[in-house]
C-alpha cells in the first residue's frame, strides 16, 4: 500500500499546476502497433477528411455591420469584430497505445486561445466572452483507448468516462487566465469517429468565441497533434534485446528492467514491475511532464531513457523517431525542417546532451539562441509561454514548437487561411488592426 501513497499527493500537485508543469509533450506512448498509414501526410492542405474545402466560409461574421464585397487583398476576417487565435501549446502530445502493462504518459492535450477585438489599436480580451472547444470528428475516447480501465491503478483516481485528469472532456469551456484562454488535459486520442481504426495524429478542434447571450463572434479550426507512434518494438520485440521473449514489447521491457534493476528498487517501491502491472514509469523516475517528483536519487525519466539508449540509436531525426512520433507521424513539420533541412539534433543536441538536461520539459531550446536579433527575443525562458507584438503569444502567430509555420502538414495551415487567406505566420496586419499601420512586419513594432 505504501508504495501507492504518493499518488493522491502527486495528483493534487498535478491538478494545481495549471499551465506549466503538466504540459505534456512531443511524445510518448509505448506503441506496439506499426502504423502504416501515410494517408494523412499526403492529404492536401485545406481539405477536410470528407474532401470539402474547409477554409472558405468558416469565420462567421462578428457584430460589425457587413460591408458589401471584400476589399481586394483584405483578409477573410476584414468585416469581423473579433478574431481568435488558437493553438496546441506543445509540438505533439504522445500517450500510450495500451495501458494494461505500463504508462509513460496519459491522453492529455492542451489548447490555448487569444481573443482579439479588432480595432485601432486591437485589444486582447479575456473577460466578458466565452471560448469553447470541441472536436467535431472526435467526440469520445472510451473504446479508442483503455486508459479508463487503468486510471485508478496508474493515477489513483477513478475518472468518469471520456474525462481526463484535470476534469476536461472532449468538448467544453476553456478557462480564462491572464491574457489567454486554455483547456488543459483534454483526453484526446488519435482516432477520429469517422475512422476509428486509422490513426490521425493531426486532429481538428473547433474553437468558438461567444458573447454572454451565446452569439457566435469568431471561430478557428485548430490542430491538436496527438500520437501513440513509438517504436520501442524496433528493438524490444520478442527475441530482441537480450533475447527476452514474453509475448509483448511492453512486458519485454518490464522483464528487462526487472532483470537489470530489481535489486535497486527503493523501499516502498519494491517487487518486480512484472508483478505489479500496470506500472507508471514516473512512480520512480521524476517527470516534469506529469509533475511527478519520482524517488530521490534515481535518474529522472528523460535522463534514464536517453542515457541508456545513447549509442544505440543514431543521433539524427531518424534516430529520435525510434521513440518520438515518428517515421509515419513526422511530428517535426516546421519551416526549419521543411525548408532548411534542420533536424532534432540541430536544436536539442544528441542523446547524451538531452540526457544531461537539468530540468527536462522546462529547459528547452530557445529561438533567440539562434535568432539573435533583438526583435526576436523571448520574454520567458520557454517559447510556449513567450509573448511578442502587442502581447500576442509567439505561438499565436507562428504556431507551436515543431510546427513553426509554414508547416509541411497541411492541416496546420487551415487556421491561418481562415484568418488571412494564406498560410502562416500571421503577417497581415488587418487580421487584428482595422487600419493597417505602417511597417512590414509585426517585429518592426512593439
Ligand atoms: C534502437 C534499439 C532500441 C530502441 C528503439 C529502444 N530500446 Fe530500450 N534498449 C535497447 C538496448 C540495446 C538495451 C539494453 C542496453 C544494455 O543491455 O545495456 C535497452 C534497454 C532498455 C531498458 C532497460 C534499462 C536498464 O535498466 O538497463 C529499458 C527500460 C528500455 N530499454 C526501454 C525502452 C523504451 C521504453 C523504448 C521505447 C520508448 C525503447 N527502450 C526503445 C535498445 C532499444
Ligand atoms: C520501482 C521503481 C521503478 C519504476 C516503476 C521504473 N524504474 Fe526504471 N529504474 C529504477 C531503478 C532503481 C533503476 C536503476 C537506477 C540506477 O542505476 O541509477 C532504473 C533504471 C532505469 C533505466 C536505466 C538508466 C541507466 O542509466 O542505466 C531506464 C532506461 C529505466 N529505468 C526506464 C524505466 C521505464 C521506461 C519505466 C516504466 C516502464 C521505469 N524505468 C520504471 C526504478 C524504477
Ligand atoms: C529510447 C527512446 C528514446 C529515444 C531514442 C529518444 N527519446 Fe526523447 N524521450 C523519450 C522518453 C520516454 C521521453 C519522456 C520522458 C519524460 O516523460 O519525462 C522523452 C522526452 C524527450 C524530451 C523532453 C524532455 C526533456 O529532456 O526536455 C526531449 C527534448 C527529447 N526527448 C528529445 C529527444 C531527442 C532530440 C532525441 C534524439 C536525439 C530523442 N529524444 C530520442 C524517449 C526517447
Ligand atoms: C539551432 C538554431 C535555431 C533555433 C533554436 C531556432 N531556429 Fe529558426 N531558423 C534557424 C535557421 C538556421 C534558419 C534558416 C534561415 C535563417 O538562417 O534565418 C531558421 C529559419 C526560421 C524561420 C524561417 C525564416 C524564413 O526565411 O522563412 C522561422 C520563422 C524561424 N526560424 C523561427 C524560429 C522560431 C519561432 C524558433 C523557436 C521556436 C526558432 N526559429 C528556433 C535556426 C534556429
Ligand atoms: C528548430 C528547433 C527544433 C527542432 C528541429 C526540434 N525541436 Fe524539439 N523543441 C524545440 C523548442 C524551441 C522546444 C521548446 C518549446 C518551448 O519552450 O515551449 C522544443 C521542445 C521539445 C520537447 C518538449 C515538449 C514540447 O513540445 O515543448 C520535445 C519532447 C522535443 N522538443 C523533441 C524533439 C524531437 C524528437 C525533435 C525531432 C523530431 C525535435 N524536438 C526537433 C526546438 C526544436
Ligand atoms: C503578431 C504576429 C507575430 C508575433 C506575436 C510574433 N511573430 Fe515572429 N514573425 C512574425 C512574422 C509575420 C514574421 C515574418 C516577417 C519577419 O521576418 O519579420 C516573423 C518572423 C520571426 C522570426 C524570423 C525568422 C527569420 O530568420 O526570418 C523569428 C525568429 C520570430 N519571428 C520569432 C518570434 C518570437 C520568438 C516571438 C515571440 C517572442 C514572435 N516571433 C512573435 C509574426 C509574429
Ligand atoms: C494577431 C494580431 C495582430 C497582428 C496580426 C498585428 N498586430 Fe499590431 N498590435 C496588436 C495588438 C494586440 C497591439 C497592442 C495594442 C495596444 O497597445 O493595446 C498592437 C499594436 C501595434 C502597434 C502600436 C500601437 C498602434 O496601434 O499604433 C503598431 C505600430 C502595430 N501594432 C503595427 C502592426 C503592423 C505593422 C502589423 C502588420 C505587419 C501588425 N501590427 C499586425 C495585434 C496585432
Amino acid at each position: 500500500m505504501s508504495e501507492r501513497k504518493w499518488r493522491p499527493l502527486f495528483l493534487s500537485y498535478l491538478l494545481r499546476q495549471r499551465a506549466l508543469v503538466i504540459s505534456i509533450g512531443a511524445l510518448i506512448g509505448l506503441a506496439t502497433l506499426l502504423f502504416v498509414s501515410t494517408l494523412l501526410l499526403t492529404s492536401p492542405p485545406v481539405l477536410a477528411q470528407d474532401g470539402n474545402q474547409l477554409f472558405l466560409p468558416i469565420i462567421s461574421g462578428g457584430g460589425a455591420a457587413p460591408t458589401p464585397g471584400p476589399t481586394p487583398g483584405a483578409p477573410p476576417v476584414a468585416n469581423d469584430e473579433y478574431v481568435v487565435l488558437g493553438w496546441n501549446d506543445l509540438g505533439m502530445h504522445c500517450y500510450n497505445r495500451d495501458f494494461q502493462n505500463l504508462a509513460v504518459l496519459p491522453p492529455y492535450n492542451n489548447l490555448w486561445a487569444q481573443v482579439i477585438k479588432r480595432g485601432d489599436p486591437p485589444q486582447i480580451i479575456t473577460d466578458t466572452l466565452n471560448v469553447s472547444y470541441s472536436f467535431p470528428d472526435n467526440t469520445y475516447s472510451m473504446g479508442k483507448s483503455n486508459f479508463w480501465e487503468f486510471d485508478q491503478q496508474l493515477f489513483g483516481v477513478d475518472l468518469p468516462d471520456n474525462v481526463g485528469l484535470t476534469g476536461k472532456g472532449l468538448a467544453g469551456e476553456m478557462d480564462a487566465g491572464g491574457n489567454h484562454f486554455v483547456a488543459e488535459g483534454i483526453p484526446l486520442t488519435e482516432f477520429s469517429d469517422s475512422n476509428p481504426n486509422q490513426p490521425e495524429p493531426y486532429q481538428l478542434a473547433d474553437v468558438v468565441v461567444t458573447d454572454a447571450s451565446g452569439k457566435k463572434l469568431a471561430s478557428s479550426t485548430v490542430v491538436a497533434p496527438v500520437s501513440t507512434e513509438m517504436h520501442c518494438d524496433n528493438c524490444h520485440y520478442d527475441g530482441g534485446v537480450e533475447g527476452i521473449r514474453t509475448g509483448s514489447v511492453e512486458t519485454n521491457i518490464l522483464r528487462l528492467h526487472d532483470k537489470e534493476n530489481a535489486d535497486d528498487y527503493p523501499s516502498g517501491h519494491t517487487g518486480n514491475l512484472m508483478g505489479r502491472r500496470p506500472v507508471l514509469c514516473a512512480e520512480c523516475h521524476a517527470s516534469n511532464a506529469l509533475g511527478a517528483p519520482g524517488v530521490a536519487g534515481l535518474p529522472n525519466l528523460s535522463r534514464a531513457i536517453h542515457k541508456k539508449h545513447a549509442g544505440k540509436v543514431q543521433n539524427t531525426t531518424e534516430g529520435c523517431y525510434n521513440c518520438h512520433p515518428g517515421p509515419t507521424t513526422k511530428c517535426l513539420r516546421d519551416v526549419m525542417s521543411a525548408e532548411f533541412n534542420m533536424g532534432c539534433t540541430d536544436c536539442h543536441g544528441d542523446m547524451e546532451k538531452v540526457a544531461k538536461n537539468p530540468s527536462p520539459w522546462l529547459n528547452e531550446p530557445r529561438c533567440d539562441a539562434c535568432h539573435k536579433e533583438p526583435q526576436y527575443a523571448q520574454n520567458n525562458p520557454l517559447f510556449r509561454l513567450s509573448t511578442g507584438h502587442g502581447g500576442v503569444y509567439c505561438e499565436g502567430c507562428h504556431d507551436s514548437t515543431h510546427a513553426i509555420a509554414p508547416s509541411s502538414q497541411g492541416r496546420d495551415a487551415i487556421k491561418f487561411i481562415e484568418l488571412q487567406g494564406h498560410g502562416g505566420p500571421i503577417d497581415a496586419c488587418t487580421v487584428c488592426h482595422v487600419t493597417a499601420p505602417a511597417g512590414g512586419s509585426p517585429h518592426d513594432a512593439p
